[in-house]
């Protein structure tokens, strides 16, 4: 158990407009802080004012990019409830993450301490209109002041908190997907299952010229093949196809998302066919051609539920579902969203209140 120190912030912000909420523009009062020193562990464990850090300009995470982050969310439910989604699967994951980037481990249950502590003083900052949450971002930095490459033997873990809206400007209506085939972001092998700055870095040249030509984000295809379907980045991916529910299958190079494992367990509990496993771009295709392709939609923490209502793959250009939201994807995007406000039902024990 923490001993986590307090010091309250002494003029409070205002809140926001929580009608007009962006993603991730906005930060809470306050932020958790916790320090690493090899030797003596995880230390310090203290909530301030959220505020500019120091670093030396040769901190490891500078150069190196050793660092580490999650994303969970926590809503405002009836009588001031306040309820997190699986946060130990978010725990259990950032020490994946952190044993793949040789970051030291951090107990599951200090990691839920922190963010229901941090989550329980900021309450007031939830936002509680539809599609609105408070957007939780644990990360861990390398602090040594060094410029060789090693593990650093310091860290800095750090939770800060945003009231958020939905993450794309689509909000549920479908986005535009490209089919990228010239860069690739993970191979099995890499860090692809890790969530990891670097990650990111690798995708965004490809995001950017995805922009520039009208889609939201980008289909990552495996790296070697070039053929395999793997994830967007932001989100996991689900095609359905035949009346069956298709999603990558994690080889290395995936984030094991936590919404996906969710979608999945849902899709079993309601007789629907759902299968982990390869799909290749030419398979997707030859669906679409044979009208068998029903629906397709991502999945994240971030993005709850996004319907893509359009793939672009070398020019080929596949409409999904006539561009609107497909009854799965809504039906998704209703009962998870309905499981994490407490309006429906947790038959899963996903829900933790705080
Ligand atoms: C999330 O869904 O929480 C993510 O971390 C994705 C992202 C905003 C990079």
């Amino acid at each position: 158990m923490l001993n986590i120190k307090v010091e309250k912030i002494a003029v409070p912000k205002s809140k926001p407009d929580v009608n007009n909420l962006a993603f991730g523009t906005i930060f809470t009062d306050h932020m958790f802080v916790m320090d690493y020193t090899e030797g003596e562990g995880w230390h310090d464990p203290r909530i301030i004012p959220y505020q500019p850090i120091t670093l030396e300009p040769s901190a490891m995470v500078f150069h190196y990019g050793q660092e580490m982050f999650e994303g969970m969310k926590a809503y405002k439910a009836k009588e001031d409830r306040v309820l997190l989604f699986r946060p130990e699967m978010n725990a259990k994951r950032t020490n994946v993450t952190n044993e793949r980037i040789c970051i030291p481990q951090i107990p599951v249950k200090d990691m839920v301490q922190a963010a229901k502590t941090l989550v329980n003083l900021e309450k007031d900052w939830i936002p509680d209109s539809p599609g609105t949450s408070l957007y939780i971002r644990p990360f861990i930095i390398a602090t040594d002041p060094y410029v060789g490459v090693r593990p650093s033997n310091t860290y800095k873990f750090m939770i800060i908190l945003c009231p958020v809206g939905a993450y794309y400007k689509e909000g549920i209506n479908p986005v535009k997907i490209w089919v990228e085939t010239e860069y690739v972001r993970a191979v099995k092998g890499g860090v692809g299952f890790a969530k990891t700055g670097g990650n990111y870095a690798a995708s965004l040249k490809a995001q950017k010229l995805a922009k520039e030509k009208g889609y939201t984000q980008v289909l990552w295809l495996d790296g070697i093949e070039r053929k395999n379907i793997e994830e967007v980045g932001t989100m996991n991916v689900f095609f359905k196809i035949d009346g069956e529910v298709i999603t990558p299958s994690l080889e290395g190079s995936i984030l094991p998302g936590i919404t996906r494992d969710s979608v999945i367990q849902l899709l079993e509990s309601w007789d629907i066919p759902v299968k982990e496993r390869k799909l290749t771009i030419d398979e997707v295709i030859s669906a679409y051609e044979n009208g068998l392709l029903e629906e397709a939609f991502g999945t994240g923490t971030a993005a709850v539920i996004s319907p893509i209502g359009e793939l672009n793959y070398k020019g080929k250009i596949m409409i999904m579902n006539d561009g609107k939201i497909g009854d799965l994807s809504n039906r998704l995007y209703k009962t998870i969203s309905g499981i994490q406000r407490g309006d429906i039902e947790d038959s899963f024990g996903w829900i933790v209140e705080v």
